[in-house]
């Protein structure tokens, strides 16, 4: 179990490029499930989410291998199996994906329900509701979800939840009614832009999609999906993360392969607070020579500001010259990287869905524990202004997520270090 040994106070200065996004990349590899031919998939990051969404597409019978040209290609050789099973659901939720695509083309699905994670409980309901009401026969067997349509029907979908529209849920029921017949019309669709680059890699392969990125999506079902080449869109949390790493170092960071109108939400807080961000040539250079000011932030579904930034934020505001207020309204437990936080000497009071967090002079490195993903680079963000050093246990959490994090770090002058603690338990 890897951990990072992080000494802090260095400005961070020089250049960064954020890799192809994570949560764009596995619905769309998952989607190739629905192709015939080679799918070939530009720019997917090289992350232990995308080794196990490659090796579940390989149980379910596709070949899939990086190429020479760093392409992930996919293609199905063997329809037959169907069973995304909980051994593999259970190391990522995003398993979920392949949900629709087996059932769109293989006329059956088996994929094990995914469980609660750190960030909270995560229900499924609206995925399965949508694809019943493209005509699939739902059932529960054995921990296992069961879905059955010998022809999927097009029709008006509401995929509204108590905490707003639903990414991947969008994600399975689009890929699915792509080779349902007629007209599928979801309302309440997710607009974040990883569901319109998968439908615009769907489009690409045949599909008839039009209005993804909008509360209302339209598709037009279509006999066949042929695979296509596809560029994953960058990653706007980890450009989001490393603008946050700028900010609060007092650095001078220049960004390359972000895409601003993605972030429109983040830079308006950041600027708020006192980071400065530009674009220039093509890039985004984002700096902090002052005191941060405090904000007041509520999550929210795109384009308000993104639960995945959410923890990363509060580091930066853990140093702001006041008090900040930072609601969860996506995820209501995503809490966890708060005790640590306190431990590196942060003040933050919870008062349920809000986190009061008033700005402290310094914070002291201290040894914490990531708990996921996302917590895990907040810890990462508060280790490098720390007074001393800081041990991040459970790395492994950032590597599900972050390409080579680190050493995008040292590049800019950080001083941080990946010592090798044993093996990675399993949880
Ligand atoms: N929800 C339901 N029923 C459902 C599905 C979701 O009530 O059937 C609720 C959830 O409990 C949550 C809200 O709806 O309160 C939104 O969840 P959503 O379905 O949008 O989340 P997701 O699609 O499972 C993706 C990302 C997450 C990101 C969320 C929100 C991927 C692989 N995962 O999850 O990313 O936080 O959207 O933007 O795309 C991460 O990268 O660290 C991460 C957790």
């Amino acid at each position: 179990m890897d951990k990072f040994v992080i000494k802090g106070g260095a400005r961070l200065r020089g250049e960064a490029t954020v890799s192809g996004s994570k949560n764009a990349a596995l619905p769309i590899m998952a989607a190739a499930l629905l192709c015939e031919g080679p799918s070939v998939i530009c720019g997917v990051p090289r992350l232990a989410d995308v080794l196990h969404m490659s090796d579940l597409l390989t149980d379910l019978g596709a070949e899939v291998h990086r190429d020479a040209q760093d392409r992930i290609v996919i293609e199905v050789r063997d329809e037959n199996r169907s069973h995304a099973e909980y051994d593999r659901v259970r190391k990522m939720r995003a398993s979920i994906c392949v949900l629709g695509p087996l059932l769109a083309k293989r006329k059956k699905a088996r994929v094990a329900m995914p469980g609660g994670c750190a960030i909270g409980s995560r229900p499924v309901n609206l995925h399965l509701r949508g694809l019943a009401a493209l005509g699939a026969k739902i059932t529960l067997e054995g921990g296992d979800i069961v879905a059955i349509a010998p022809r999927l029907k097009g029709t008006g979908i509401f995929l509204g939840g108590p905490y707003g529209s639903t990414v991947l849920g969008t994600a399975n029921v689009m890929s699915a009614a792509t080779l349902a017949e007629g007209r599928t019309v979801i309302e309440s669709a997710a607009c974040e832009p990883e569901v319109v680059d998968l439908a615009e890699f769907l489009n690409a392969a045949g599909a008839r999609i039009s209005g993804a990125g909008s509360p209302r999506i339209v598709i037009d079902g279509v006999r066949e999906l042929r695979g296509k080449e596809h560029r994953v869109i960058p990653d706007r949390i980890e450009a989001g993360t490393l603008m946050i790493a700028a900010g609060i170092t007092n650095g001078r960071v220049t960004i390359r392969n972000i895409n601003l109108d993605h972030l429109l939400a983040v830079v308006d807080k950041l600027r708020e607070i006192g980071v400065d961000v530009e674009s220039a040539n093509g890039a985004v250079e984002v700096s902090s020579a002052r005191r941060l000011q405090p904000t007041d932030v509520t999550t929210q579904p795109y384009p308000g500001f993104p639960t995945d930034l959410q923890a990363q934020l509060m580091s930066l505001l853990c140093l702001a010259d006041g008090n900040s207020a930072i609601t969860e309204r996506i995820f209501p437990d995503r809490f966890m990287h708060v005790a640590e936080l306190g431990r590196m000497g942060a003040d933050i009071r919870k008062e349920g869905y809000t986190a009061i967090v008033t700005g402290v002079k310094k914070l002291i490195g201290a040894p914490v524990m990531a708990s996921d993903l996302r917590a895990s680079a907040a810890l990462v963000l508060a280790a490098l202004v720390a007074e001393g050093t800081t041990t991040v246990n459970r790395v492994y959490h950032i590597d599900r997520g972050y390409e080579a994090f680190e050493k995008k770090l040292l590049a800019l002058g950080a001083q941080i270090e990946r010592v090798d603690g044993g093996a990675i338990p399993v949880e």
